[in-house]
């Protein structure tokens, strides 16, 4: 892999700042607010942002990072297939309780439903992002979906996953500005009380990590080798793009850093690599 060290920096980057952020979010909630429990009051609203961050932010972000990995390029791209698909479930499942905690919250207290900007928005994300993991598995791991729209759909397929992401991440930063605003009334947000200021650094930690998570998916020369040959092969007409593409099928096959034959047999461009 060019740039290895970069690589593993940036990747323990988005882990720390990913972990640390968890701890901000249950921080906030067991330190600064009402705590957890499943009880149609304040403190079931509270696994509203704690499954978010937890699963919709920081889960969704190791799956799509999860292809980039270089010591899962022994594996099978079917595996990684499974496992990437598996942590977007997961994710959605964080997601979808998240959701069942602040309408039960909202029913119980007589809150209105969906009339912020931020519910419209979240709302929208979830029902999208189970498309993308409908049309994903249709497209991916159902054997007899064609070549051809395989490879048509894997850009929209990416575009659409980084998309969904980054709207994830403003959404939950909506979220947390009007959690602050709702909740802080003597100091008010405004007055910059501890909680505030603790909480503006959480909101930090989920943009930084959308950022690294960001970078590390957007790398072609980060890609897993057999991705770069197909990359390559498909843009080849391309000129300059297939020229920034990464290392040429040559330069993949030699080195010391080169695919062993296993790993060349396992990965070579069939219908498994999309
Ligand atoms: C409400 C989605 C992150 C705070 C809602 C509602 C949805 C939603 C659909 C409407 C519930 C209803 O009308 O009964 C999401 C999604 C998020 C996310 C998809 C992740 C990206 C967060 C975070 C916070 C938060 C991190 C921080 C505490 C709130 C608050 C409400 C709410 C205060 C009630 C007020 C309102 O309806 O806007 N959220 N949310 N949300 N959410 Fe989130
Ligand atoms: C690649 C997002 C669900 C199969 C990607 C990438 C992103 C992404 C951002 C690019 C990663 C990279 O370039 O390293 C998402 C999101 C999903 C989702 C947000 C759920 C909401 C699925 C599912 C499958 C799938 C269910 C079924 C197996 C793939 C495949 C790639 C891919 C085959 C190609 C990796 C590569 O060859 O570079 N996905 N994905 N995805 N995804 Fe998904």
């Amino acid at each position: 892999m060019e740039n290895l060290k970069l690589f593993l920096l940036a990747l323990s980057a988005a882990g720390a700042v990913g972990f640390v952020a968890i701890i901000f979010v249950l921080r906030w909630v067991l330190h600064f607010k009402e705590g957890l429990a499943w009880d149609g009051g304040a403190a079931e609203f509270n696994w509203h942002p704690v499954l978010v961050v937890t699963g919709f932010v920081f889960l969704q972000g190791i799956a799509i990072t999860v292809y980039r990995l270089p010591w899962t390029w022994q594996c099978s791209k079917l595996m990684m297939k499974f496992i990437h698909a598996s942590l977007h479930l997961i994710a959605f499942t964080f997601a979808v309780i998240s959701l069942m905690a602040v309408f039960d919250f909202h029913y119980y207290s007589s809150i209105p439903d969906m009339y912020s900007l931020h519910s419209w928005l979240g709302l929208t994300v979830v029902i999208m992002y189970a498309l993308q993991i409908v049309l994903g598995v249709g497209l991916y791991l159902i054997p007899v979906t064609p070549l051809s729209w395989r490879a048509a759909c894997m850009p929209i397929h990416v575009y659409s996953g980084l998309f969904l992401f980054t709207s994830v991440i403003a959404v939950a930063l909506m979220g947390i500005t009007e959690k602050l605003i709702f909740g802080l009334s003597n100091p008010k947000y405004k007055d910059s009380p501890p909680e505030a200021i603790f909480v503006n650094v959480l909101g930090l930690l989920l943009v930084v990590f959308g950022a690294l998570v960001l970078w590390i998916a957007t790398r072609e020369s980060w890609k897993r080798p057999s991705d770069q040959i197909m990359h390559s092969l498909h843009t080849n007409s391309g000129g300059e793009d297939s020229a920034r593409d990464g290392p040429a099928l040559s330069e993949l096959s030699g080195g010391a850093e080169a695919e062993t034959d296993d790993v060349r047999r396992r990965n070579k461009p069939d219908n498994q690599n999309y």
